[in-house]
């Protein structure tokens, strides 16, 4: 593949740099280059907050400070990551154009302030924005540091304003054509909602309307669109007058929950995200470093295993979290490596330096207040440099997944909107995390894909409380699976469409022929109360014994499927919890329960043994250490990191040498705690 930008290949290494805010300093430019270099950064992300610095007045740019710091950045060979300043706007347009300014879900309008607090829809908005990133495109786009541009920041929220509400009903005019078509949709005759004007019809508020799920759905799509519409409108001018230069913007995971981001980055080059993981919290490394890796995992998919950009991460602590927790020696390099071993080309931070005033004058920086190069943050940002400079090579590598787990917005608005699923266990991405930590822990890589994408590349499909199914999405599941694929059905599936209406059949509705079942109900279980489920005996699984089961489990009825579990207990005791069926080459599982994280990591190893699917190591990593490779060619890198609190020993992998890290002795891999390896070796000619 190639590298995120022919101008500056190899692993980026950087972070935001907000040079607007120390014009009255010269020297400090001066000391951060010098600084930069030592700490081996290669790209900084510039001017994401600058507007007011850029454009002082209506139309009058400032560009001096700018052009010096390109001028700068050029002689000492360092590349530049330009932002496109939207992300917050000087007083001046708030002030001539209220109207840019958001209003909230009750109707009120915000003041100015703050940031990420604008109007997507409002004209004004839009002419300014394009204004300003049409003089950065034409100004800078020719310059030799520029390397990528960096689309506003962490675009996120809706706005329920006049212009909004308006825009919103022209969106619902194009989907419905008719009121009568979204009167049937949203099923308005529930408490008397029908419509009867257009001009009726506005978002859903906690002073008005509420519990139409059809109407917050589309909501969310709205605004979805809105934002790509106005991310289009951003991107416009940069394409136009700066051809060649790839595009990015920084997202956060899988926040915020009204963005489709699997839709946005269909716009973009690159995907990148901000990374701000709770280092050493009571749950233990090992547990962030699995959900950390299941956010690295769906940025990488984003793009379709394109490599992606870590934009942001802490190099310090993070002071907006509940505890500012300094990470601790080794932590830094790990976790950098972890971002490159999910398919990062490049480890950035934030920030660079620590600014004197603001609310975040005291979060982790490269380089604090004093100016020093002798800390213990600069020493190991410094030595990330030369490690990231060492793997150069990696940069542009693969990786490789043949599993996908379905993470899916609009699953999740449905799920998030539903009343019967418990409050404190209906969030859609913990029962993906649930799913992925099987694959993670066995060193095994995972997509994860909306419910659209394409799954030609996969084997094993995993779709947790697929509770949504949009037209297409069985019929695609099905020709996967009666292609030879497997697919992992569970309770609450298969329940409504896309509207959110519950199908006329019983579920899990257009998925019933594939489960070979029925369900009856969804039983939904008090906090803390006991439930488990057994394997039946002699089960093709080979799983034995008896295993909790936590909150929910459904009533399901056999129609041709295996049961390989069963429900204990007196009310449904002897009743399907897991099944399976076969559909011409494939399987279909359906797990009819909500099992401990020991089952589902029982589940996904027999699974992946069966179906020999690639593992990062021969057998499975010791605990508390992440396996993952990459591959280019014919090369395959292996990165072997340990979050656990003790060292761990692993015999070293026939084929393969260090290329950092500890050396192997004797054969054997010793990884002290929060210490990492990275080995290569020439790829077989099909991934084993
Ligand atoms: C990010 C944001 C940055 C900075 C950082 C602090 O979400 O993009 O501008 O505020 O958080 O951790």
């Amino acid at each position: 593949m190639s590298p995120i930008a022919a101008r500056r290949p190899g692993l980026w290494h950087g972070g935001d740099y907000n040079p607007e805010q120390w014009q009255e300093h010269p020297e400090v430019l001066e000391r951060d280059l010098e600084l930069m270099k030592r700490a081996g950064c290669t790209v900084m992300s510039v001017g994401i907050f600058a507007w007011a610095a850029l454009e002082p007045e209506e139309g009058r740019f400032e560009f001096g400070w700018l052009d010096r710091v390109f001028d700068a950045f050029e002689r000492n060979g360092l590349s530049i990551d330009l932002a496109t300043p939207s992300g917050a706007r000087p007083r001046w347009l708030a002030e001539r154009h209220p109207e840019v300014l958001r209003v909230d879900a009750d109707r009120r309008r915000r003041l100015f302030g703050t940031r990420h607090n604008h109007c997507p829809t409002a004209p004004a908005y839009r002419e300014r924005v394009a204004a300003v990133n049409t003089a950065l495109a034409q100004r800078y786009g020719g310059r030799p540091a520029l390397v990528l541009w960096h689309v506003s920041n962490e675009y996120n929220g809706d706005c329920h304003c006049d212009l909004c509400q308006e825009a919103f009903r022209a969106f619902l005019r194009a989907r419905y054509g008719s009121l009568e078509a979204l009167n049937r949709a949203w099923w308005t005759p529930f408490w008397s909602r029908t419509y009867t004007r257009w001009e009726q019809v506005e978002s859903s508020s906690p002073i008005g309307e509420g519990g139409l799920n059809g109407l917050y759905i589309d909501w969310k799509r709205f605004v979805t669109a809105q934002t790509i519409d106005f991310l289009r409108a951003e991107i416009a001018p940069l394409r136009r007058h700066a051809p060649g230069i790839p595009v990015t913007t920084n997202l956060m995971g899988y926040h915020p929950i009204e963005l489709d981001l699997h839709a946005l980055c269909r716009e973009l080059d690159i995907a990148s995200w901000d990374a701000y993981p709770a280092w050493h919290a009571p749950e233990g490394d090992p547990a962030t470093a699995q959900n950390l890796a299941m956010l690295h995992d769906l940025t990488r998919s984003f793009r379709r295993g394109r490599p992606f950009l870590l934009m942001e991460s802490s190099p310090g602590s993070s002071n907006w979290q509940c505890v500012a927790r300094r990470k601790r020696p080794g932590m830094q390099r790990l976790a950098g490596l972890m971002a490159v071993a999910s398919g990062a080309d490049g480890v950035m931070y934030f920030q660079w330096r620590k600014g004197r005033g603001g609310c975040e004058k005291h979060l982790g920086a490269v380089v604090g207040h004093d100016g020093r190069d002798d800390t213990a943050t600069f020493r190991e940002v410094a030595a990330l440099g030369r490690t990231l400079s060492g793997l150069a090579e990696v940069a542009g590598s693969q990786v490789p997944a043949e599993v996908a787990i379905i993470g899916d917005w609009q699953n999740w608005w449905a799920l998030h909107d539903c009343n019967h699923l418990r409050r404190d266990k209906r969030d859609h991405w913990d029962f993906v995390r649930a799913h992925h930590r099987g694959f993670y822990r066995q060193g095994i890589a995972t997509d994860i894909i909306d419910a659209e994408a394409d799954l030609a590349p996969y084997r094993l499909v995993v779709a947790p409380l697929l509770y949504m199914v949009r037209p297409g999405v069985a019929e695609r599941l099905a020709a996967f699976v009666e292609r030879g694929g497997t697919l992992v059905l569970t309770f609450w599936s298969g329940q409504v469409d896309e509207s959110d209406l519950c199908f006329l059949d019983s579920a899990p509705g257009p998925l019933r022929r594939l489960a070979g079942l029925r369900v009856e109900e969804l039983d939904v279980l008090y906090p803390g109360e006991k439930a488990s489920l057994s394997m039946a005996p002699g089960n093709a699984l080979g799983l034995e014994g008896t295993w909790a089961v936590d909150a929910y489990r459904e009533v399901v009825h056999a129609e041709g499927c295996t049961v390989l579990a069963t429900h204990d207990g007196p009310d449904l005791g002897g009743q399907p919890a897991l099944t399976v069926n076969s559909c011409g080459k494939g399987r279909t599982y359906y797990l009819a329960a909500n099992p401990e994280a020991a089952f589902l990591d029982a589940f996904h190893q027999r699974l992946a043994d069966g179906l020999a699917l690639p593992r990062a190591l021969d057998g499975l990593p010791p605990d508390g250490v992440c396996a993952r490779r990459r591959r280019a060619g014919d090369r395959e890198y292996l990165f072997l990191l340990n979050f656990a609190e003790a060292e761990r020993r692993m015999p070293l992998p026939a084929g393969w040498t260090v290329l950092d890290g500890p050396d192997a002795v004797a054969g054997v891999c010793v990884l002290p705690s929060l210490g990492g390896a990275v080995l290569r070796r020439a790829a077989p000619e099909k991934a084993p």
